[in-house]
């Protein structure tokens, strides 16, 4: 085989068996294929895709290179779940601790954020303590004693998906759907669950822009899921306006543990209800409904908000640690209106410049800065209303946050 032959292949729009696939992505990982090679074979995926074939097989290829969680020591059905990523996106940290307190348990393995989304990760580490990183035995444990677990993705999960998305980050080939679904399904795979949530993101603020492509996406990934027997469930939902008020990793989890103390009228909340919601629907074998019934009572009785509490103390966090800045920045209107929409992207951003995001995966990050949104879409606004509060430490800049504000 030679690498330049599948390369031209896939550009010529022609099927690669599945001993191409991992005579190339395989080669990459162990440095027999140069990162310019399967550089040129991503682009070729991207403009021309994938079949379905190859797709499954590409996910296998990556599951494949690396270690798969056992979980099967674990009594009943393990549920996961899984976001595409955007702002604000603080889910995981209100539905694991709901999920688990119906009784079904939830292992949750997360990643940093990178850009201007953030990562689950990063929003844990702002609780001074927090261990984040477990071994595979305190995984176990974790989830055996208190229903659920969150810890970062050990190295040995998937290590070709990971050596993967750093290339495409940086060759511009991020946004192909056949490449995204076998990154995010070889993950999910290899985390070991029996049933799968994946929260679609579309809108301005997410990696796919149209519903068409969506569709397409959540087409493939319940395929996926279905060829490795795991049940995969895919909720579209939209990512054109930062999710929630805060943004910012001590901001998010205070906004979090808000709706885990029972305030469950924003729609934040009705999103992570519905989420967690179709988890206990797979966990339990029970119509969605039921399911519904089951989350809002463990969110409004406080079991879930303790749930959480419980999840920070054994992984050793300290709750009473969770620090915002006490430096702040208020914008305020400059014209009547109502308003549209907020970009979220620009959101993400100027919440990263802030410090509370990373723009090279080194860089590392301020947990008590960030944004909290003073106004929703569709309020009406007055001259001079406050749009946002900035909590801000070393870089003290509005930047053009007042853009990101869609005044009509
Ligand atoms: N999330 C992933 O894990 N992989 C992708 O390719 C895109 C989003």
């Amino acid at each position: 085989m030679n690498i330049v032959d599948i390369i031209n292949k896939k550009r010529l729009r022609h099927h690669l068996a599945k001993e191409e696939l991992e005579y190339a992505f395989m080669g990459y990982l162990n440095e027999k294929i140069e990162s310019y090679q399967i550089s040129a074979l991503l682009m070729a995926i991207c403009i021309n895709g994938m079949t379905e074939e190859e797709t499954i097989n590409l996910t296998k290829i990556f599951i494949d290179s690396g270690d798969i969680l056992d979980l099967s020591s674990i009594p009943g059905i393990k549920v996961d779940k899984h976001s595409t990523g955007g702002v604000g996106d603080k889910t995981t940290l209100v539905i694991a601790p709901i999920v688990a307190s119906c009784g079904v348990y939830m292992a949750k393995m997360s990643g940093r954020g990178l850009g201007y989304t953030g990562g689950t990760i990063d929003k844990l580490e702002s609780i001074k303590g927090f261990k984040t990183a477990l071994s595979e035995e305190e995984f176990l444990k974790e989830l055996r004693d208190i229903g659920l677990v969150i810890s970062s993705q050990t190295t040995s999960l998937a290590p070709l998906d990971k050596k993967i998305y750093a290339l495409r980050d940086v060759t511009g080939t991020v946004e192909s759907y056949p490449l995204i679904a076998s990154s995010i399904m070889s993950k999910k795979i290899a985390s070991g669950a029996d049933k799968i949530v994946i929260d679609l993101k579309l809108g301005k603020g997410a990696l796919i822009h149209t519903k068409e492509d969506a569709n397409k996406l959540k087409e493939i990934l319940i395929k996926i899921g279905n060829s490795f027997k795991k049940e995969t469930r895919v909720i579209i939902t939209s990512m054109d306006n930062p999710l929630g008020n805060n943004v910012g990793n001590s901001l998010e989890v205070i906004e979090a543990m808000e709706v885990l103390k029972g305030n469950i009228d924003t729609p934040f909340a009705k999103l992570c209800i519905e989420l967690a919601s179709n988890l206990v629907s797979m966990g339990k074998n029970i119509p969605m409904m039921e399911a519904e019934q089951e989350v809002i009572k463990v969110l409004k009785n406080n079991q879930a908000y303790h749930k959480f509490l419980k999840l920070v103390e054994y992984q050793q966090g300290d709750i009473n640690s969770l620090k915002i800045s006490d430096q702040k920045i208020e914008i305020r209107s400059a014209k009547n209106g109502i308003l549209k929409g907020i970009d979220a992207k620009l959101i993400g951003e100027i919440s990263m410049k802030l410090g509370a995001g990373r723009l090279t995966k080194d860089d590392t990050i301020d947990h008590e800065v960030g944004i909290v949104l003073n106004k929703q879409v569709n309020d009406k606004i007055v001259e001079n209303d406050l749009l946002c509060t900035l909590y801000v430490n070393k870089v003290k800049d509005e930047f053009n946050i007042r853009e990101a504000f869609i005044i009509e």
